[in-house]
Order: structure tokens, then C-alpha cells, then sequence
């Protein structure tokens, strides 16, 4: 079975997101730090919010093909329980639903940034999904991408592992090879 709890790590525990963290939820992805890389994105409303959340846990009760469906978890602080943020791995698929790559995603909340919170969450999420991607007999490859001013997303990946490979016209493109 694969869940989120899969992932583990010094500091932190991943889980999916609890039906109590909503508000918190919504309030991250609400900072400005995140919608100023998201602004292409609708920021969650309480109700679409609820939706992701309903997803997720229903995700983590079956086991989920890395290759054909996101793996989205929260991120919390093992000390207290609270939610800090939220690490991914996504699939992009080419024309004709040809899997691309699978690429990371992550965020952390303002009051805990510059802490190494995501690097520790990138670093076991590309662990996991390498480990994931071999048993699947699929490459083991990971992307990540981050607009070329997201300087500490791209610090992030660099200190996770990712080598950079290309700047395409808005994001710098990272691989780490498992
Ligand atoms: C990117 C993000 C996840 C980093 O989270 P974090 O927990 O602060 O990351 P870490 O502490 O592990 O590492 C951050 C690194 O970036 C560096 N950094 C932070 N802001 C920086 C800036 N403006 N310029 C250059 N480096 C910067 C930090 O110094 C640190 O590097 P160091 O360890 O060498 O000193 C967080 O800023 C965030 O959630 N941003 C909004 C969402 C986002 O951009 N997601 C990624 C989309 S591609």
C-alpha cells in the first residue's frame, strides 16, 4: 500500500492533509511568498480547499501508481504536529498522454522558511519516488523546475540532489538520476 507516511525524515512527518488543517491549509497557500511563483493559480478557497483534502485522504487509503497519479502530502512539524507545508510528485504527461517526467513540487509556510524544512522534504521525497519509480521498472528520474528569480526553490533542489539541465523561457529545469 502506498502512503504518504511513506516518507520520513529527521524533523518532519508526511501525511496526508487532516480535515482540522483546512484553515491552515488555505492560509498557505494564501502567503505571498507562494502565490507570488502561483499566481497562475487560483488560490484555494475553503470549499475547493475541502475537495484537495477529501482527495488526499481518500489517496492514502489504496495504493496509488506514481506514474499515473500525483502524490500530494502535508508536511508537519514532528515537535508540535502542525502543518508547515505540503511536498509532491507530479506527473506531466506529453501529447498524447504520453508520460513526460514526474516532476516534485513543494511549500513552506513564512514563519518556517530558511530552516532546511523543504530541502529535508525534497530530499525524502526523491528517496521515495526514486525507490518508487525502479520498483515500477520505470526510469528513475525526477524533474524540478523553478522560474529562474525562485532562488530558493532552485537552492533547494541543488541541495537535494537535482543538477540543472536547461533554462526554458520562464523555469530552470533540475533532474536528479536514481
Ligand atoms: C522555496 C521554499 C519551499 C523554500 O523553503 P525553505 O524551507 O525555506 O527551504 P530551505 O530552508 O530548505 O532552503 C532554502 C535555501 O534558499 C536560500 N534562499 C532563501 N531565499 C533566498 C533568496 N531570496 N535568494 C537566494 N537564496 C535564498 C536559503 O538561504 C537556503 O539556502 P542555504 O541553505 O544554502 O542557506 C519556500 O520559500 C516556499 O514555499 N516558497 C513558495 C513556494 C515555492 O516557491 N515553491 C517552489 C515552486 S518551484
Amino acid at each position: 500500500m502506498l502512503r504518504a507516511s511513506t516518507l520520513t525524515s529527521e524533523r518532519l512527518d508526511y501525511q496526508p492533509l487532516r480535515r482540522e488543517d483546512l484553515e491552515t491549509y488555505v492560509r498557505l497557500r494564501n502567503e505571498a511568498s507562494y502565490r507570488q511563483w502561483f499566481y497562475f493559480q487560483d488560490p484555494p478557497t475553503l470549499e475547493s480547499a475541502a475537495r484537495e483534502i477529501e482527495e488526499m485522504q481518500e489517496k492514502s487509503r489504496r495504493e496509488i501508481h506514481l506514474l499515473r497519479e500525483a502524490f500530494d502530502s502535508g508536511v508537519y512539524l514532528k515537535e508540535t504536529g502542525e502543518l508547515i507545508g505540503t511536498v509532491s510528485l507530479n506527473k506531466f504527461h506529453g501529447p498524447e498522454e504520453e508520460l513526460e517526467h514526474v516532476e516534485i513540487g513543494y511549500g513552506i509556510g513564512e514563519a518556517y522558511q530558511c530552516r532546511g524544512y523543504a530541502t529535508e522534504a525534497a530530499i525524502a521525497a526523491v528517496r521515495w519516488g526514486l525507490m518508487r519509480l525502479r520498483e515500477l521498472g520505470a526510469e528513475p528520474i525526477l524533474t524540478g523546475s523553478a522560474e529562474h528569480e525562485n532562488r530558493a526553490s532552485r537552492r533547494v533542489l541543488e541541495k537535494s540532489g537535482f543538477t540543472f539541465v536547461c533554462a526554458k523561457q520562464y523555469v530552470s529545469m533540475y533532474q536528479v538520476i536514481g
